[in-house]
């Protein structure tokens, strides 16, 4: 959730923390702040709202001057935002910047208190400054053990002690931390976009270790005090990956991205015209013997699980579920050690994905997980891991990521259905040759931007919205109504089109849109009953279809047509214009389109 940045080295420091924190904003922008070394002092500036808030304020002539020092940008949890609940928070020894939950921060307030503390912010973090403070004795790294001994929860952590003004120390626990490597100054990070402009090189740093940095120096221990050496990475991305690069938002410059992200995925994966996907370890065999798969995720990354199911149900004839992992995870599931569970999670640090994770292994399932996010946790605690490989995604709506993940859907489908045996090699190939070709497709739908953008003008006065389809047609209306209501902030709900006579349909007047998704051929009739009752209702119905059905002029208000695909791919380009019409409603309604309200890319708190 929140962004966590460092800096030490010969730049000037506020200057890199906050190009950093506009690397990281997408993981929260309710306020920001930045702690930095002046002649000795540590001089905090902080301030409610997005981070141009600080820039503006520190921009007459307010910037720290120094060399060292850290910085946040801000989710609130506890505490509403505010300048007061902003990071860095600490005392005249100490100052930290946090991400995560400190789940026992009332005991240790209430214990501090006792000692004469007092708290000047809600928040939980404030907690942990103070504890720092009260056990300090001169000795930052002892003091970090003896507070992490007594804290429990998790936390992504930038400290610097005011005894030593050319270091910054940091620690994690179920937060991701990264230090980046350069030449005479070095970093931490919640995530590497946040560095990429300074340096490619970086180390993955686990739960409870700790790190001393200076400007030519990295030390990384163990919670006991033992030296590690950690292996070196590197970033495959440069800075223009995580910039816009001309596009008006990131998510349009994203949206853009899925031929190419499409491509880059699926390329590794298939040799000689079959799916090959035996590289994360998961040979045919394993494939040929799992008894069930359960699919578990979050929002967006749920439903690219739910097209997951009904492909791989469809091709491979083994059941699937899909499940959302904040229920999942308390239902106390039926798995076993004959199952495979597949965890999808762009960040690969989603909270209520990552706790699905640790119970299925210790049910003694198989896990793959597919993740974006080269090293996050998800990543290396599964069993099997497909990388997608979309970049980073900065945009808080997903786009490209899902594509990918899609695209992971496909070949597993493939993988699993020729490994049981239900469809032939010829079969396998066919279907594999198809899916090389959809980037081609992908980009002709691009082309139909400006027929999105019309229908966004008709929808963008609207208070509500339905999104019908059936089959694989239902699981991209839900993908298609999170994209509008997260960004538009117009409510909208994705019904399965034959449901729609059992409640809902009550809801359809002249001021309720309603979006059809009909791709289908074998539905496509039903569907079309299905809005021709909506219409007799006097709803205005926008329909996306397929180029070769000849839907009657009467049917739907606008229509969209999709080049011609095998129905089983049709989500792939069904995507898009959804995306498109979320994305312009969006910006017809003046929205902060990439960052919109209340939200965080990269959710790290149940
Ligand atoms: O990083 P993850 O894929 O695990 O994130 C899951 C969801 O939080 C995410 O897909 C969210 O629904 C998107 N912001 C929707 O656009």
């Amino acid at each position: 959730m929140c962004g966590i940045v460092g800096y030490v080295g010969h730049r000037d420091c506020a200057d890199v923390l906050l190009d950093s924190l506009s690397k990281l904003e997408y993981r929260g922008y309710d306020s920001a702040g930045i702690a930095v070394f002046e002649n000795d002092k540590i001089i905090t500036e902080k301030t409610k709202g997005a981070l141009k808030n600080l820039k503006d304020k520190l921009g007459d002539g307010h910037k720290p001057k120094g060399v060292c020092g850290i910085g946040h940008t801000r989710w609130a949890t506890h505490g509403e935002p505010s300048d007061t609940n902003s990071h860095p928070h600490g005392s005249a020894k100490v100052s930290i910047v946090h991400n995560g939950i400190i789940e026992n921060y009332i005991d240790i307030k209430n214990f501090l208190i006792d000692k004469g503390y007092e708290f000047a912010s809600e928040t939980d973090t404030e907690t942990v400054a103070k504890l720092l403070d009260y056990y300090y004795d001169g000795n930052p790294v002892e003091t970090i053990k003896r507070v992490l001994s007594e804290v429990k929860g998790a936390y992504g952590l930038g400290i610097i002690f005011a005894d030593f003004k050319d270091t910054i120390y940091a620690v994690r626990k179920d937060s991701p931390l990264i230090v980046g490597v350069g030449k005479e100054e070095n970093f931490i990070a919640s995530d590497v976009p946040a560095i990429i402009t300074y340096t490619r090189d970086y180390y993955l740093i686990e739960s409870d270790e700790i790190v001393t940095l200076t400007k030519d120096n990295i030390e990384i221990c163990d919670i006991h005090g033992k030296q590690l050496v950690k292996e070196l990475q590197h970033a495959d991305w440069d800075i223009e990956a995580a910039e816009k690069g001309g596009f008006e938002h990131f998510m349009l410059k994203e949206i853009h991205e899925q031929p190419t992200a499409f491509r880059t995925t699926i390329k590794p994966r298939i040799m000689d015209g079959m799916p090959f996907i035996e590289e994360c370890g998961i040979t045919r065999e394993m494939l040929a013997g799992y008894h069930k798969i359960f699919i578990v995720a979050c929002g967006t990354a749920m439903h690219a699980g739910l097209v997951g199911k009904y492909i791989i149900e469809k091709l491979a004839r083994v059941e699937v579920t899909v499940d959302i992992a904040s229920e999942f995870r308390y239902r106390n599931p039926v798995i076993t050690k004959e199952d495979l569970v597949i965890l999808i999670s762009q960040s690969g640090e989603t909270a209520d994905t990552k706790a699905v994770l640790t119970m299925a292994k210790e049910l003694g399932a198989a896990t793959l997980s597919v993740v974006n996010v080269k090293g996050s946790s998800i990543a290396r605690e599964s069993d099997f891991v497909l990388y997608t490989h979309a970049g980073p995604e900065i945009s808080v709506a997903s786009t490209k990521a899902y594509m990918v993940q899609l695209s992971v859907m496909y070949l597993l489908a493939f993988e699993l259905a020729y490994a049981r045996g239900v469809i032939s090699e010829d079969e396998c190939r066919k279907y594999t040759s198809v899916l090389e070709e959809m980037p081609e497709k992908i980009n002709e739908v691009l082309k139909l931007k400006d027929r999105c953008q019309f229908i966004a003008s008709r929808l963008v006065n609207s208070q509500s919205l339905l999104y019908i389809g059936r089959g694989l047609d239902y699981a991209l209306s839900m993908e298609g109504s999170l994209k509008l209501k997260e960004i538009s902030y117009i409510h909208s709900e994705a019904y399965a089109s034959g449901e729609l006579k059992h409640g809902t349909i009550s809801l359809v007047t002249e001021e309720m849109p309603v979006i059809a998704v009909a791709t289908q051929s074998d539905l496509l009739e039903k569907t079309i009953s299905n809005v021709k009752e909506v219409k007799a209702r006097g709803g205005k119905v926008s329909m996306i279809c397929s180029e070769k059905v000849d839907v009657d002029k009467e049917i739907a208000n606008h229509l969209i047509k999709l080049p011609d695909v095998e129905d089983l791919f049709m989500p792939i380009l069904a995507i898009v214009p959804l995306q498109f019409i979320a994305y312009y409603t969006s910006v017809l309604k003046g929205c902060d389109v990439d960052k919109p309200r209340n939200l965080a890319k990269s959710v790290t708190v149940e």
